[in-house]
């Protein structure tokens, strides 16, 4: 057996994070960095990713771009390789909920929403893994949700999004796992970013969320980095398809 020690060190490894100007992907970027990886934050916002790269120096490299857009792909793979090489690691944290309840859905909406949440998670993995398949080693970390297997109100077009993560996930695993490639997802509980301002700024709403847990609490962003270094790291090279609940049990209730 090796050194235990050594199972989660990413030294040498060039991770992409989608999603790094925020919330979860941000906090990805810099437990990467942390570990040991070079590390290419991807966004839109690029002052929020300059801002990243300052607290991470060196080993911090930002593109800003939208990864909705389907038609940049093959310049987005590009930007992200320019750096550091491509990458053996891609974390796809980008993510939007509009919470338009059922009835008030827009066409542009849902199509946004598809786009980014699920559309882009694999394109993106599909434009990264021949080189990864090249190395014989790649990691691709989706993000699911509570919304993955349970409905919310104004949830109706994100969580189609992430019950068909967990299910291009499995799909992912399928086809390149055979490579040396694993893909994995996290799915959060409820943490406070951008994302869930909304529940956040409603105590009595963020109270409820978190008594349905069976930690009794809400996420802090540190709770993501133990789940997602292993699942980026040699720890997990025989867990591939997988679905990571990280939600204090919430889904365990
Ligand atoms: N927070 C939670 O409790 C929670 C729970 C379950 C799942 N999640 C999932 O975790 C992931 C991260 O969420 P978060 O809470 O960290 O959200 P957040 O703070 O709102 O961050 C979302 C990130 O996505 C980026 N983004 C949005 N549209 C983009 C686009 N078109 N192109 C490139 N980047 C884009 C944003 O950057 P720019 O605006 O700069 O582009 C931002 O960095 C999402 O997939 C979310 O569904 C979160």
């Amino acid at each position: 057996m090796g050194d235990p020690r050594t199972l989660f060190d990413l030294t040498g490894r060039v991770a992409c994070v989608t999603g790094a100007s925020s919330g979860l992907g941000r906090r990805a970027a810099v437990a990467l960095a942390a570990a040991g990886a070079q590390v290419v934050g991807v966004a839109r916002r690029l002052e929020a990713l300059e801002d990243l790269s300052a607290e991470i120096g060196d080993n911090c490299a930002a593109v800003a771009a939208d990864v909705a857009n389907r038609d940049g792909i093959a310049a987005l793979q590009a930007a992200v390789s320019a750096r550091f090489g491509a990458p053996d690691i891609i974390v796809h944290a980008a993510g939007v909920n509009t919470r338009q309840a059922a009835d008030d859905v827009t066409a542009e909406g849902w199509d946004q929403t598809i786009a980014l949440n699920l559309t882009a998670p694999f394109f993106l993995s599909q434009a990264f893994v021949p080189a990864m398949r090249e190395k014989g080693w790649g990691r691709i970390v989706n993000f699911a949700s509570l919304q993955t297997t349970r409905a919310f109100p104004g949830g109706i077009a994100y969580g189609a999004t992430k019950a068909g993560i967990a299910q291009l996930t499995r799909a992912m695993a399928e086809a390149w796992s055979p490579d040396g490639i694993t893909a994995n997802a996290i799915g959060p509980g409820l943490f406070p970013t951008e994302l869930t301002q909304a529940v956040f700024s409603d105590p009595d709403r963020a109270a409820r969320n978190a008594a349905q847990t069976c930690a009794g609490r809400n996420g802090a962003l540190q709770d993501l980095d133990g789940p997602l270094l292993f699942l980026c790291s040699e720890a997990s090279s025989y867990v591939t398809g997988q679905v990571l609940m990280v939600d204090g049990g919430f889904t365990a209730k």
